[in-house]
């Protein structure tokens, strides 16, 4: 089978990208803009398997899609590509807006143009808004999406199941809760604290750290991707979340510990715009209907994951520093013009 992945260099889709390489026979062709938050590094380790091919184009250009399709005629696609950063949607909204809802909804047509058998969106818990003290996502509670980046995402989810439910697309939709794990851009809480600590700058911990979030291992998550990829119902959608909510300044405080660092820096610095307060997933349906359970354990899986940044200084300092961008082209930019 050939399964084309968007946003294959991203955090979750890399991850994604090395799982597929390694348990199946599938060829991979990854579509990746490399935005800032596109990183070729992260895929070093499978560069050279003939299984992998990558394209650097914007899902958002029809014609660069429709070439890359015609080329390469996927039978199945799982859709990451995406402005992914709720604070970066407060900052700039529009290109949330064209990467997450036109260019979901380019990649459908050129889907259904070329009978692609399975689309996997890959959307977020953040469409549902957010929690009171109690209570859980299930798959049919209410979209109420309180960013421009969850309201993107909300609409591109909806997009993907009108092409199911108007020309009989198959479409399978995920709802996914907080990732954690390598390969995550240091921009998003944990791997940013993780930095911070490690060059003893202050962790900035928006308004009382008390906003909680459902941390899942990015493993457990692509492990559920595929579950849902092999045997989710077409039109369906799948909540995915190992039930393990956490406010964030316990977070904040495991990472202090675990690098044998003080609480003094720690600084509450003025609150998220918005900012949802609880996120919680009722992951029943997923785990009942494909068998998925996620396997890592936080109490092991924060610490293994920060140690993985201790001992990756390489691949974060040179996404820091921009270094990582120049890799495209002393790797693969001759090649491509060949
Ligand atoms: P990320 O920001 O790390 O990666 C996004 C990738 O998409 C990058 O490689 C980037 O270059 C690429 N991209 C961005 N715009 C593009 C464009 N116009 N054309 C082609 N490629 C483009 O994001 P992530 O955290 O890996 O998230 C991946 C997906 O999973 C997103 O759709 C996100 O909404 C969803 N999701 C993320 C989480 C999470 O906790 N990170 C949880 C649930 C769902
Ligand atoms: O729930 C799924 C979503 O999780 C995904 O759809 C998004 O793509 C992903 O970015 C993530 O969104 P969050 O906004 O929850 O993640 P972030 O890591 O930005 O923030 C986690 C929590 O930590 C949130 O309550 C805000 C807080 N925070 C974040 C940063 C970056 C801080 O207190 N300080 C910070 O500096």
């Amino acid at each position: 089978m050939n399964v084309l992945v968007t946003g294959g260099a991203g955090f979750i889709g890399a991850n994604y990208v090395l799982r597929r390489l390694r348990t199946s026979d599938d060829r991979v062709t990854v579509v990746d803009a490399l935005t800032y938050a596109g990183n070729l590094e992260s895929l070093k380790a499978v560069e050279e398997n003939p299984a992998l091919s990558f394209h650097r184009a914007d899902i958002t250009d029809s014609d660069a899609m429709e070439k890359i399709f015609e080329e390469t005629k996927p039978d199945a696609v799982v859709h990451f590509a995406a402005e992914s950063h709720v604070d970066r949607s407060i900052l700039g909204p529009r290109v949330f807006t064209t990467t997450n809802v036109l260019g979901t909804q380019v990649l459908l047509d050129c889907s259904k143009k070329h009978g692609v058998q399975r689309f996997v969106m890959v959307s977020t818990d953040e469409v549902y808004g957010s929690l009171g003290k109690t209570g859980l996502f299930s798959e049919t509670s209410p979209l109420k999406p309180s960013s421009p980046y969850s309201a993107s995402k909300a609409a591109a989810d909806l997009v993907a199941l009108s092409y199911h439910h108007t020309f009989g697309m198959d479409v399978v939709v995920t709802r996914c809760s907080n990732n954690y794990g390598p390969l995550q851009f240091p921009e998003k809480l944990i791997p940013l604290m993780i930095i911070n600590a490690l060059e003893d700058k202050p962790l900035p911990v928006y308004g009382d750290g008390m906003q909680i979030r459902d941390w899942i291992h990015v493993e457990d998550h692509c492990a559920a991707i595929d579950a849902v990829f092999a045997k989710g119902m077409a039109g369906e959608v799948y909540n995915i979340g190992s039930q393990n909510e956490r406010p964030n300044i316990e977070i904040v405080k495991r990472i202090l510990a675990h690098l044998g660092k003080p609480e003094t820096l720690i600084r509450h610095v003025e609150d998220r715009l918005g900012h949802d307060r609880r996120y919680a997933i009722d992951p029943t349906k997923t785990e009942g209907a494909l068998g998925w359970v996620p396997e890592k354990k936080f109490e092991d899986a924060l610490p293994a994951t920060i140690d993985w940044y201790l001992a990756n200084r390489t691949w974060w300092e040179r996404v820091r520093s921009g270094a990582y961008r120049e890799y495209f082209e002393a790797q693969y930019a001759q090649r491509l013009a060949d």
